[in-house]
């Protein structure tokens, strides 16, 4: 189900467009100046599908505004700085990605970053409420498992939800998956798809490896060893960069491979599947990652769980616990707002 025509190193240089197809998307970053938000705007400066730019943060914006409006490529790029040019910076925008807030150090879990990024979060998608309420609302700020709740309940609040444009961006798993699992059996990694199910921390990442697009079998051992490392591979970044940051540039990657296909969705593409962490009925948790067909409106289908191994039942179960706690820190952290 997964499309093969995102799998490209640069997801947006490879499609033609019929004249009836939209292609003139607006598209914010919010939080823009950081370590994803430069790759990932720099990203989507080459998306033939945006014809505009606006990048917000709460520093360095006109710099990295005026750079990349040098590159020769169709969509027109503004900075916006401060609170007081949040606003400014929404009005009119389809799909916001948000990568504001602190990354990890070594030692923290993505859970340490509840109490700096719950609020900047809340900030920034009261604004989105306000300004464009019916944009795709793409979160990449952890912890995901939380920050996705928080979006939900302040578009609540202002009563504007829509379940099915509020997404939690959790391709790097996918991505990481894809790597690990084509480099242990030396496959081909363009035509290999792990659907990365769960949530977006450590145990409740659930690689499912038994739906891998071609068949891949692995002893129970290896198996676990991939799991693992997939799991925890967030942490072997935060680690190598030893105090430097989390995931940079595979994230701005990830999520400008997610941004292509809802991009390619909304203009009419059929067949766009991604997964990502959303409002869900699969499970007993409110909220939960799974391969969903993007369309005009966001998600069009939710694809679900699907078929899985006894082992891949289990690290769902170990998921729920944790799952079902982050996203309840995160709802009623907006309730006691
Ligand atoms: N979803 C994922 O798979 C994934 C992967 C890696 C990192 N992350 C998360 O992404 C977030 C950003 O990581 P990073 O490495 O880019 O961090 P960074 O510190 O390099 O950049 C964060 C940016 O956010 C800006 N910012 C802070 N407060 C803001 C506000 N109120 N409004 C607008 N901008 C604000 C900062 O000025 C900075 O430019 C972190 O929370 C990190 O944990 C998520």
């Amino acid at each position: 189900m997964f499309s093969r025509l995102s799998r490209h190193a640069v997801f947006f240089c490879k499609r033609s467009f019929s004249s009836t197809q939209q292609q003139n998307f607006k598209v914010a970053v919010l939080g823009a100046s950081g370590g994803i938000g430069q790759p990932l705007s720099l990203l989507l400066k080459t998306s033939p599908l945006i014809t505009e730019l606006s990048l917000y943060d709460i520093a360095h914006t006109p710099g990295v505004a005026a750079d990349l409006s040098h590159i020769e490529t169709k969509a027109k790029v503004r900075g916006f700085m401060g609170p007081s040019q949040l606003k400014e910076s929404l009005r009119g925008v389809e799909v916001v990605l948000i990568p504001a807030g602190v990354p990890r150090k070594p030692g923290m879990t993505r859970d340490d970053l509840f109490n700096t990024n719950a609020s900047i979060v809340r900030d920034l998608c009261t604004a989105c409420a306000e300004v464009c309420p019916q944009a795709m609302i793409c979160i990449i700020t952890n912890p995901v498992n939380s920050t996705v709740p928080i979006a939900s309940e302040v578009f609540k609040k202002k009563g504007v939800y829509d379940p099915k444009r509020i997404f939690g961006v959790t391709t790097l798993d996918t991505v990481r998956a894809n790597t690990f699992i084509a480099e242990a059996k030396k496959l081909d990694v363009s035509k290999v798809t792990v659907p990365v199910i769960g949530g977006h921390s450590g145990v409740t990442i659930v690689p499912v490896i038994s739906q891998t697009t071609i068949p891949v079998s692995f002893p129970q051992e290896e198996r676990e060893r991939l799991t693992k490392r997939i799991q925890n591979a967030g942490t072997e970044v935060v680690e190598a960069k030893a105090g430097a940051g989390s995931a940079t540039l595979s994230m701005a990657y990830a999520a400008s491979k997610f941004t292509a296909s809802l991009l390619e969705a909304m203009a009419g593409f059929e067949g766009k599947v991604e997964c990502a962490f959303v409002k869900s009925e699969e499970t007993e948790a409110k909220y939960f990652a799974t391969p969903l067909l993007l369309g005009k409106n966001g998600i069009e289908k939710n694809l679900g769980i699907g078929k899985l191994i006894e082992y891949e039942v289990k690290l769902v179960s170990d998921a729920m616990a944790e799952l079902k706690a982050n996203i309840k820190k995160g709802e009623e952290f907006v309730k006691q707002s």
